[in-house]
């Protein structure tokens, strides 16, 4: 496994094995990896000749009074995961490399970037597309693979490629749970015994909301107020939204005839989760 740091080194690797024509595919993260993380490193494995993991802590991604400082970083740790994976490279650059000082171009999905996450997090999604379209231009991956967990991020980075002509299929993967449901995330490591507890919350109120679905239920501001009630008897989880949304578009649906996304996103302490669940009336 080669661990690479800078954009130039990253294209000589590219360059050199483009030549022999293999199938290259990628995985963005921003390390503090786990299973939901692994999940997608197998799917690249599975489907491509050589896996590139990017672990980058992308500062244009996180809001002012976010968490970017306290972002967990493992990079020793998240080698000796990758390095178990049998991952070929892991492309680790700096801020300084990706973002030079004087930076003021952005990719942005006008409309799609304000809606659930990007209501409560102004920028996220831009901070989104950008860092992917560099690292898309620097590592050029014939394939990319993406969690469900982040669900809007796939919908908008689809756009984004269908819009810009990106040469790059892009494979979406189901989420990782623990056992009792909680979506894995790097930042279920912040929450306190008492807050993991609460957590549970956001996966909770999903599955009350796909029972009263699978009931024959389609009216969408009804599930959406069974699904809220779940928060209202959890007094230590904020809710952010619940919404019922096209999972392409992200446009708000009121009767569900079609595939619909279920999203939550709630603070759990100062811990801000996301989940979602899919949906669709035809199976
Ligand atoms: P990060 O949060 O590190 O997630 C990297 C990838 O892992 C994303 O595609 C995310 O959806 C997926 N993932 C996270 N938890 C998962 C789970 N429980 N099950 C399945 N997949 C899961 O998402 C980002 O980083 C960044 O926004 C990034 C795309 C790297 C751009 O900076």
């Amino acid at each position: 496994m080669k661990l690479v740091k800078t954009i130039d080194e990253m294209r000589a690797f590219r360059k050199a094995t483009r030549k022999s024509g293999q199938r290259l595919g990628l995985v963005p993260t921003m390390g503090a990896l786990h299973e939901g993380h692994l999940s997608l490193v197998r799917a690249a494995r599975e489907k491509s000749d050589l896996v590139t993991v990017s672990i980058f802590v992308n500062p244009t991604q996180f809001g002012p009074n976010e968490d970017f400082a306290k972002y967990p970083r493992n990079l020793e740790s998240d080698s000796a995961l990758l390095q178990r994976e049998k991952v070929d490279v892991i492309f680790t650059p700096s801020v300084e490399d990706m973002y030079p000082a004087d930076a003021v171009t952005w990719v942005t999905v006008e409309g799609m970037s304000d809606r659930l996450c990007g209501k409560s997090r102004p920028g996220h999604f831009r901070g989104v597309t950008t860092v992917v379209s560099k690292l898309f231009h620097i590592i050029e991956p014939d394939v990319a693979f993406f969690g469900q967990k982040d669900a809007a991020q796939v919908a908008i980075i689809r756009r984004m490629v269908r819009d810009l002509n990106m040469p790059v299929a892009i494979e979406v993967c189901p989420i990782i749970r623990e056992s009792d449901g909680l979506a894995l995330s790097s930042r279920n490591a912040y929450l306190n015994p008492g807050e993991r507890k609460s957590a549970l919350v956001l996966s909770r109120s999903l599955q009350r909301v796909q029972k009263l679905f699978d009931e024959g239920k389609r009216d969408a501001e009804r599930l959406i107020t069974a699904g809220k009630q779940e928060f209202a008897k959890e007094p230590a989880a904020r809710l952010d939204y619940f919404e019922i949304v096209d999972p392409d578009s992200l446009e708000p649906i009121s009767t569900i005839l079609q595939r619909a996304l279920i999203a939550v996103a709630a603070f759990i302490g100062n811990t801000r989760l996301i989940d979602n669940i899919l949906v669709d009336p035809q199976f």
